[in-house]
């Protein structure tokens, strides 16, 4: 079986950080929003565990950021195909998530270094990345200290609206936890792309 490296360190060390600040998040989180109703630990023990680790990914979000924007890299997530070829390969992979795989077909998508991921992929990567995590960072900025920022929290709405879209993106994230392992374990085994992202190599058939 042939390996090929496709997650440089400094993305794999972002992931992780990523993925486990992330499940933290989500649990201090929970323990914010619905005081009274779950009890997972003190209410202030969570509101200064999810201000410190938000800062934490925010800073960490910057590996991953930085990296793609100084390495060629970045054209994993912009490989030379024409907006239909996309979308016509992004409704192949879905086609092949949602029916083919259950009948033993094989995976449209090959891996190679500069297209490790299948269409859907770097669609969905860039919108998480690029815009629900941001509004998500942004809003509980916003929310940490909404003394100090007043003036944006009114200019955008008030802190229910502010709030309100800060929760939205939670939900997203809490069902997206769930999907995206799920997605990752659909490897030739399934613990294949989860070593991948620890080790750097993808095995290749
Ligand atoms: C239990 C938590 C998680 C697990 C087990 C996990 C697993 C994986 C695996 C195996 C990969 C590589 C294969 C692939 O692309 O499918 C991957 C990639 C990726 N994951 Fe996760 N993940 C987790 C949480 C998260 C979270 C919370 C986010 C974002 C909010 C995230 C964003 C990404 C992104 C953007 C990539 C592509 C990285 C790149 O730019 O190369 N993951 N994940």
């Amino acid at each position: 079986m042939e390996k090929i490296y496709v997650h440089p360190l400094p993305v794999r060390i972002w992931h992780w950080i990523n993925a486990l600040s992330f499940i933290l998040m989500i649990l201090t989180g929970i323990q914010i929003r619905y005081i009274g109703v779950v009890n997972l630990m003190p209410f202030k023990a969570a509101v200064d565990w999810h201000n410190w680790i938000g800062f934490v990914l925010i800073g960490n979000f910057f590996i991953w950021f930085l990296f793609y924007l100084f390495s060629d890299k970045i054209k994993v997530y912009h490989p030379e195909l024409s907006p239909m070829k996309h979308f016509r390969d992004s409704f192949r992979q879905m086609k092949y998530y949602g029916y083919g795989i259950f009948k033993g077909d094989p995976n449209p998508h090959h891996v190679s270094v500069y297209h490790k991921f299948n269409p859907m992929q770097s669609m969905t990567y860039q919108i998480i990345m690029l815009l629900i995590v941001p509004i998500q960072f942004f809003t509980g900025i916003l929310l940490w200290d909404v003394e100090r920022f007043q003036a944006s929290v009114n200019f955008f709405g008030g802190v229910r609206v502010v709030d309100t879209v800060h929760v939205l993106a939670f939900i997203f994230f809490v069902a997206f936890i769930f999907i995206h392992p799920y997605l990752a374990s659909l490897g030739h085994t399934p613990s294949a792309h989860f070593k991948a992202m620890f080790t750097g190599y993808e095995e290749i058939d």
